[in-house]
């Protein structure tokens, strides 16, 4: 026979037993072919599918084909990329400097930024982390996370759909070639370690697995709903509340006001045993005994809570303790709103327009005042790459593990040398190869709990948030080595995890994280906190706050009126940038020395 009959031959029969092997075609859904936000519905005959494109600005087998209006709106819409570098570029100060001064200007450019960044999302979500389709539950159980693309479908060839290869790469692998940290990398976006603790002080307010059921499963009250300072329920509240004018309980300790112990306020917390009674606080979150810093959070807002309470006893004598510390709640609660966008968004953001907390400018337009927390959200926030080795509390070095469960620091430095030296510090770069040695567990549990819950690829996700899925390991990382090492492990670019796309993509120009965590978060943090009751018309008035000076405390609310109002003396420095901070002053991530550990140790 001639070979090329030969060949053939060899084929069919390859065909044949790949054929006797899967026995059925392929779930068509494994490749994921509808665009745009179309669902992928199998059809009765094996192999067979539609998209699902109704009520979709997009039509065509796989809802890729605009309808003339949708084209034209994109053809002017700029892409995330584009939109960024307009609004960080030092060349068009001029213009954002006019949109910050001419009011019309500047609420039509924050309500563009309110409404297409919302309606990125599913409102009410679609989706929940227990089931692969719709469910109701997706609204109804607020045990589940709502979750933003259903998971892999559990038929498929690869743990990707059918990218990549048929096994992901060994976790332990994967921490030890990309995200050790050798050396301390900082942010080159200055950010202080005070940011970071706000960061996670804020965030775990909503962000509660019940790791103990399942990945999936929350404890959450999906929003910002202020249980990190008053507790989880009202049985914690009612132990840290003094019952007396609206006030939370307080001691003094070293001349200073601070959280009661736990021994003498019972809420329920989470103490490793060896933990001394003076590091042992009775906080809003049973994890927040953890970092010095998430006590000085907690200590500054119990103050707050407490100078509130004060003023709207001499505006309204007659209220009894329960009005006076419910309202003095929706103040902190609406202060709390407005410092996370006016500090702390504009601080990530590092745009030149003026990231303003506006809720007046949606009314009347089309947004839902709900919110329902997503878990990829959650894993997009794992930020521990922020936190250092060590810290330097006014010339005292302590490192981590003398750090970690000893909130009697701030006690014994004061709430002012504290807060002045969590200002001077900076925080790390969240990148690759800056993981510190207590957060590795961590990080290995994200990206395990990430192949439980069966997320689609990084790429998938930024297709979903309308960025350019990347083409090549070379173009996510922006260098060549980790690339190398990236496409041996993955296969297929197409086949990254999401959560290791995230830290290993290059960064933008003057920013701390890479465009997925910024595209994908953004819409996150923007309905979160703008889709809050306390935004909606029939709250966002003087009446809800006690009058218009409760109103006027929210509206005016700052980081730094938050500390200095509630610090004696002298204000230190509060920043979420230190002080020392040149723009450019760190080498970029992508010019980082990569070498793969030896073949032999993998
Ligand atoms: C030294 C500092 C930190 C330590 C030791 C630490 C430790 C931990 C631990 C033990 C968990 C639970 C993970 C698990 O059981 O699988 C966790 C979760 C988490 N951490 Fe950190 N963390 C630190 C700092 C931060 C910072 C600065 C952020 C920034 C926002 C952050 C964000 C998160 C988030 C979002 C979760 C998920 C929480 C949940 O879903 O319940 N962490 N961290
Ligand atoms: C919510 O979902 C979880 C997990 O599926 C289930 O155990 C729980 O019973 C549900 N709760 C409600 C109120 O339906
Ligand atoms: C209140 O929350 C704590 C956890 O913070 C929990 O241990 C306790 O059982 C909860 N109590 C009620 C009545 O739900
Ligand atoms: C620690 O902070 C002090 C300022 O409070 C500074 O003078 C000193 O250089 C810092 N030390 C280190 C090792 O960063």
């Amino acid at each position: 026979m001639k070979p090329v009959v030969l060949l053939a031959a060899g084929l069919a029969l390859l065909a044949m037993s790949v054929q006797a092997k899967t026995n059925k075609p392929v779930n068509p859904c494994c490749s994921f072919p509808c665009q745009n936000r179309g669902v992928c519905l199998n059809g009765r005959e094996p192999g067979t599918y539609t998209c699902d494109c109704e009520n979709l600005p997009f039509y065509g087998k796989h809802c890729e084909t605009p309808y003339f209006w949708t084209r034209v709106a994109l053809w002017f819409k700029p892409s995330p990329e584009t939109l960024h570098q307009l609004l960080v570029s030092e060349n068009l100060k001029w213009l954002w400097n006019i949109v910050n001064n001419v009011r019309f200007l500047h609420d039509w450019m924050i309500r563009r930024v309110y409404l297409t960044r919302a309606e990125i999302l599913d409102t009410p979500p679609l989706y929940e982390t227990m089931h692969a389709y719709p469910t109701i539950a997706a609204t109804t159980n607020h045990s589940v996370y709502a979750r933003c693309l259903p998971p892999v479908p559990l038929d498929c060839p690869t743990p990707m759909g059918v990218k990549g290869k048929e096994k992901l790469p060994d976790v332990d692998l994967l921490l030890k070639t990309f995200f050790t940290r050798e050396k301390f990398r900082p942010d080159p976006q200055g950010s202080s370690v005070l940011m970071t603790f706000f960061a996670q002080h804020f965030t775990h307010m909503f962000f509660k697995t019940a790791y103990k059921d399942n990945p999936g499963s929350t404890w959450s009250g999906h929003g910002v709903d202020m249980t990190s300072i008053y507790g989880s329920n009202v049985t914690d509240e009612h132990r840290l509340r003094s019952f007396k004018d609206g006030k939370l309980k307080l001691q003094i300790l070293n001349n200073e006001e601070f959280p009661m112990y736990s021994k003498d306020a019972p809420v329920y917390m989470t103490y490793p045993s060896a933990v001394p009674q003076e590091s042992r606080f009775a906080l809003g979150h049973p994890f927040f005994g953890l970092l010095p810093g998430l006590f000085l959070f907690q200590t500054i807002w119990m103050r707050e809570h407490n100078r509130v309470c004060d003023i709207l006893r001499e505006d309204h004598p007659d209220w009894d303790d329960e009005r006076l510390f419910q309202t003095g709640k929706l103040i902190t609660l609406g202060q709390t709103i407005k410092i996370v966008v006016e500090d702390y968004v504009q601080h990530l953001a590092s745009y030149y327009v003026y990231v303003a907390f506006k809720p007046e400018v949606l009314f009347g337009y089309p947004f839902q005042y709900s919110n329902k927390i997503v878990v990829e959200f959650n894993h997009l926030y794992h930020w521990h790459p922020l936190m250092p080795d060590s810290f330097n509390i006014s010339g005292n070095i302590v490192e981590m593990k003398d750090y970690i469960f000893r909130s009697d620091l701030v006690v014994k430095h004061g709430t002012a040398a504290m807060t002045d030296s969590l200002s001077r510090q900076r925080a790390g770069h969240m990148s690759h190869h800056n993981h510190g040695a207590v957060t590795m567990h961590v990080l290995r549990d994200t990206i395990l709990q990430g192949r439980e819950m069966r997320f689609q690829s990084f790429n998938n996700y930024r297709a979903r948030f309308n960025l350019k899925p990347y083409a090549s390991f070379e173009e996510l990382t922006g260098e060549k080595k980790m690339a190398a090492e990236l496409e041996r492990l993955y296969g297929d670019v197409d086949a990254v995890e999401m959560y290791v796309g995230m830290l290993l993509e290059k960064r933008r120009k003057r920013a701390l994280f890479g465009s997925t965590i910024v595209d994908m978060g953004a819409p996150f943090s923007v309905k979160g906190l703008l889709a809050n009751p306390l935004c909606s018309p029939l709250y966002w008035r003087p009446s809800t706050f006690g009058g218009e000076r409760g109103f006027d405390i929210v509206k005016s609310a700052t980081l730094k009126k938050l500390f200095c109002n509630n610090i004696k003396g002298k204000c230190p420095l509060v920043s979420f940038r230190v002080p020392e901070y040149v723009e450019g002053d760190v080498e970029e991530a992508t010019n980082f020395d990569f070498r793969p550990p030896p073949r032999d140790e993998l």
